[in-house]
């Protein structure tokens, strides 16, 4: 019976621009989405921007904008952000949308006609950043504990949605679905949250103290309260009430959010449900927070990660696989850009790079890259090789299924490093002048865990992944029911020799030019009288078409340029072209590609590419072009 899989993340405030923080919940999510289809299951990942409120009307008073502008132009910066990441959702909703408009006023009318909505008086300690009202015992010395700026007391005649009357259905509901809220330590942070009668929620604002919100259908003279307007977003989503998605994925509610958000999503989220008469979400997973030196990330700190940057250092993989790897789900972590090289350099140019750099380079000299098939000649050691990969692909699978994200990593690399160990112990190199037969058997057996290793870091590393297969000749279709048996590779598959794949890095900020700084073609200049090349030479040069998906100039150059080109996968190319393109016309070019060189560094930015261009007439520079549009991906011959 088919899966569904429904996996959300916050919906965030279009106040500022995306950060660190931001784009770890999101790639979170685009993990479990991507190993969710792995398994066979259909998804849907839902992201977006919450733009009403306070916080959004008051930034844009400081900024001088209106509200609607300011959403705009930080709602297009998350959308424009995810690719990047290699984040794939399925929709980007925006709280300003008449889908979603219309959906909050239907739910508002018809809890208000249940009678579940009344009109009160209330009086209370306001944090704006929070947007929403601070008991005595959360507040600490009249201030919000996660803002950390003194709260202001509002007081006003407004609408209130009955949620006390909810807390012991939702006690009772928590406790009897263990997971329901996960980790653990945050179901009890949620209980306790419960264990004195809860306030009624102010749900409405007087128009005429914010009128950025959604008007309420049974009262023009209020907008909707932000937080009930947002949580909405995760039933707009997928087309609440009527839609088939609706009915096909809600049972199966996988919500992600940060730990500053355990209350709203906790407490007023399941109780905002029952009202409605809808079901609980399945489950709300809570992680910790990226802190940098220890403390909190913030903008008077200057202390905010920009993750373009990190992304554009040490590639969008290496990032991805720092960001799941370090963080322990559910606690906090440090973030480092020395300790994203220690790692980078450790388990990705060491561990894994050399051993895929290092064993197809074998396949090619020894069996002129055609995989060889096993022959009878087995030992103790492949048996044991083969049996800990079925065994690490079963517990990476549990893992993470579980949210153990970082262990189901851990697991992966033990078996890298049993490979590494099987090569060093089987010595390829010794069995190549003596005895070519277990040769064949040790090879095929590295390289089948090889693919293992390729399929398993799909949802982490989709770019590595798809590179190492294609390297293997084993990139069909992926999948989780496609990775066991054991012994899968067809042998005569043709293996490509593969350049690094993780390039070491040396240490923070350290650049390194290379040639491939300048267009391809002044790198062709003639280089002397016999320049004559045999036919496999070029054969070796994998050269494809690209189709740019985005471009951003280089800070500090006034000639390079980063480009995104789907070549088939995403890869990151840093090209000498600004001076004669504008970025900003370049998304949805096509170019002519060379895909397997070895990747490089330009003033720190990973480049994994080389696109080709030639001179104009007029001394100027033009990219090599198609007279029809060309497939994507396809090899140029
Ligand atoms: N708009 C609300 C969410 C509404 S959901 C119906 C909001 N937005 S936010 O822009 O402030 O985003 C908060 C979320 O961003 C956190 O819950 C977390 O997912 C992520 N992070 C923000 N800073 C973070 C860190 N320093 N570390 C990790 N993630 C954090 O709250």
């Amino acid at each position: 019976m088919k899966q569904f899989f429904y996996v959300t993340t916050p919906i965030y405030y279009v106040n500022a621009k995306p950060h660190l923080g931001h784009v770890y919940t999101t790639v979170i999510a685009d993990v479990l989405a991507r190993f969710h289809k792995l398994l066979g299951e259909e998804v849907f990942f839902l992201t977006g921007t919450d733009e009403h409120g306070d916080k959004i009307m008051e930034t844009a008073k400081e900024l001088g904008t209106t509200p609607k502008a300011l959403a705009d132009e930080n709602s297009q910066r998350f959308r424009d952000l995810w690719p990047l990441v290699q984040v794939e959702n399925d929709r980007f909703i925006r709280t300003t949308e008449p889908d979603h408009v219309r959906t909050v006023q239907r739910i508002l009318q018809e809890v208000y006609d249940k009678g579940d909505i009344y009109f009160g008086e209330y009086g209370g300690h306001y944090c704006t950043g929070c947007e929403r009202f601070m008991t005595e015992t959360e507040m600490v010395e009249g201030s919000c504990p996660i803002h950390q700026k003194p709260l202001s007391f509002v007081q006003e005649q407004n609408y209130f949605f009955r949620m006390e009357k909810y807390r012991p259905w939702l006690v009772e509901y928590i406790k009897n679905n263990p997971g329901f809220i996960r980790p653990e330590r945050y179901k009890n942070e949620v209980l306790g949250m419960l264990r004195e009668p809860i306030d009624d929620l102010c749900i409405s604002r007087p128009k005429k103290r914010l009128s950025w919100g959604i008007e309420l259908p049974f009262d023009t003279e209020y907008v909707c309260y932000v937080w009930f307007d947002a949580l909405i977003n995760y039933l707009t989503g997928i087309g609440y009430p009527d839609a088939e998605r609706f009915h096909k994925f809600w049972s199966q509610t996988q919500h992600l959010v940060g730990k500053d958000i355990l209350k709203p999503h906790g407490v007023y989220w399941p109780t905002m449900l029952k009202a409605m008469g809808v079901e609980p979400y399945r489950n709300l997973n809570v992680h910790g927070f990226w802190n940098v030196d220890a403390t909190k990330m913030s903008k008077s700190l200057g202390n905010v990660v920009d993750p373009l940057e990190m992304k554009n250092k040490y590639g969008v993989d290496a990032f991805r696989y720092f960001l799941v790897r370090d963080m322990v789900f559910g606690l906090d972590s440090n973030f480092s850009e020395e300790a994203l090289i220690e790692r980078y350099n450790a388990d990705l140019a060491n561990d894994l790079g050399n051993l895929v750099s290092r064993s197809t380079k074998m396949v090619v000299k020894y069996f002129d890259g055609h995989l060889p098939a096993p022959s009878g000649q087995t030992e103790d050691m492949d048996r044991e090789l083969s049996e800990l990969a079925v065994k690490v692909v079963n517990d990476f699978t549990t893992r993470m299924a579980a949210l153990e994200l970082h262990t189901a990593l851990i697991s992966v690399w033990t078996l890298i490093s049993a490979l590494n160990k099987y090569i060093d112990r089987t010595a390829p190199w010794e069995l190549a002048k003596k005895n070519p037969e277990r040769l064949a058997t040790v090879m095929y057996h590295i390289m089948e865990t090889i693919r293992i290793v390729a399929v398993l870091i799909f949802p982490v590393m989709p770019g590595a992944s798809h590179t190492i297969l294609g390297l293997i000749g084993a990139s069909g279709d992926i999948s989780h029911a496609g990775i066991l048996p054991f012994g899968k590779l067809s042998p005569g598959t043709i293996v490509s020799p593969a350049q690094a794949l993780f390039p070491r890095v040396e240490k923070v900020g350290e650049s390194r030019e290379s040639p491939q700084a300048r267009p391809a073609v002044k790198a062709q200049k003639d280089q002397g009288t016999d320049n004559t090349v045999d036919i496999s030479d070029f054969g070796r040069i994998e050269i494809k078409v690209g189709k740019i998906l985005s471009a951003e100039a280089v800070e500090k150059s006034d000639k390079l340029l980063i480009l995104q080109v789907d070549v088939g996968r995403t890869i990151q190319i840093v090209a000498g072209i600004g001076k004669a393109y504008n970025p900003g016309d370049l998304a949805g070019r096509y170019l002519a590609v060379v895909t397997n060189l070895k990747p490089t560094k330009l003033m720190g930015l990973a480049s994994e590419g080389m696109l080709l261009a030639t001179d104009t007439e007029e001394g100027g520079l033009t990219l090599v072009g198609f007279d029809r549009p060309p497939r994507v991906g396809a090899r140029i011959r």
